[in-house]
């Protein structure tokens, strides 16, 4: 048998209301399990892929992880083979960065059987490949987070330009993914390509408000921050109920809510764990009043990114 090793990467909240593609942070659960064996025959083989009620496709080539390990090992002319079993341990088209989970096991856990050739900041553009292949755009800001950990800034793609912005210790956050499916690539489409210059600086004027509150630790000028004008109003009627939910976790006492992703789970932040526990309730409440049953997922920001279990 060759080299072995299991791993696990977050999930993970893209956009963060203001800063659609340039924006992310992790969160400590859900995630994906990925384990990955060298082996003598050339080529990436799925071995088992578990809870995915067999939606995804079994080549690598169709793969996130396996787009992702194939990006990894062409780069540094490695000539073995690859074994891959990956258990998805978080639902998929939820807006919780599925396909950026597997993408950055794939990628960190190739790594680390090579003896770490790459730094974690460099896996990133090999995960952005399984961004590609699953939406057709290779946005960073869930696959930078699910490898890096943290919250961060997509401040350039080209050149690619990840900045780590610190957060507040006790800023919570809240995920509530209600049982409807939202594909990213729909949820791009329908999206305006030009933006009126009012709305602009309305966004650019979050977007650094966010990031300073963030830095200072000033909850209320986060707060302030957490407004999306651009793609909340056209996304928002996606995701039946999302006004009233989003209205129970600001009743709750949550800093803000916007969609997670493109959806059709919403996030929340919070300022401490008991208030993101309620949020919690009350927004699960607010879809059952609708007749949608949902998860819920309350975590810090992680800040570990992708960790060996095995
Ligand atoms: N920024 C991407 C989008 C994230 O909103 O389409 C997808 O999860």
């Amino acid at each position: 048998m060759g080299k072995k090793i299991k791993v696990f990467a977050p999930a993970t909240v893209a956009n963060v209301a203001c800063g659609f593609d340039v924006l992310g942070f992790a969160v400590d659960s859900p995630g994906d399990e990925l384990i990955v064996e060298m082996t003598d025959r050339p080529g990436i083989q799925i071995v088992e892929i578990t809870g995915d009620e067999g939606k995804l496709p079994r080549t690598a080539e169709a793969n996130t992880a396996g787009v992702a390990i194939q990006q990894l090992i062409t780069q540094v002319a490695y000539t073995g083979g690859v074994k891959i079993s990956l258990h998805k341990k978080m639902p998929m088209g939820s807006g919780l960065g599925s396909s950026a989970a597997s993408a950055a096991a794939g990628a960190f856990a190739m790594n680390e059987l090579l003896g770490r050739p790459f730094d974690t900041e460099d896996l990133v553009p090999f995960a952005m490949e399984g961004e590609r292949l699953a939406c057709g755009t290779a946005h960073a800001d869930n696959v930078a987070p699910a490898l890096m950990g943290g919250f961060v800034l997509i401040r350039s793609y080209d050149p690619l330009d990840i900045i780590p912005i610190d957060t507040p210790k006790e800023l919570i956050a809240t995920v509530i993914y209600p049982q409807i499916e939202v594909a990213t690539k729909d949820a791009r489409q329908i999206l305006q390509k030009k933006v009126p210059l009012t709305d602009a600086i309305t966004q650019w004027g979050n977007v650094a408000g966010l990031v300073t509150g963030l830095l200072k630790s000033d909850y209320a000028l986060i707060g302030r921050s957490l407004q999306d004008v651009i793609i909340e109003p056209v996304r928002s009627l996606l995701i039946p109920g999302f006004q009233e939910v989003k209205m129970a976790a600001m009743e709750a006492g949550a800093l803000g809510c916007a969609i997670s992703g493109s959806g059709p789970s919403l996030f929340s932040l919070s300022q401490d764990k008991a208030t993101a526990q309620k949020v919690a309730e009350a927004q699960q409440a607010a879809f059952l009043k609708l007749g949608i049953e949902s998860n819920t997922y309350v975590s810090p920001v992680n800040q570990n990114g992708p960790v060996v279990i095995g």
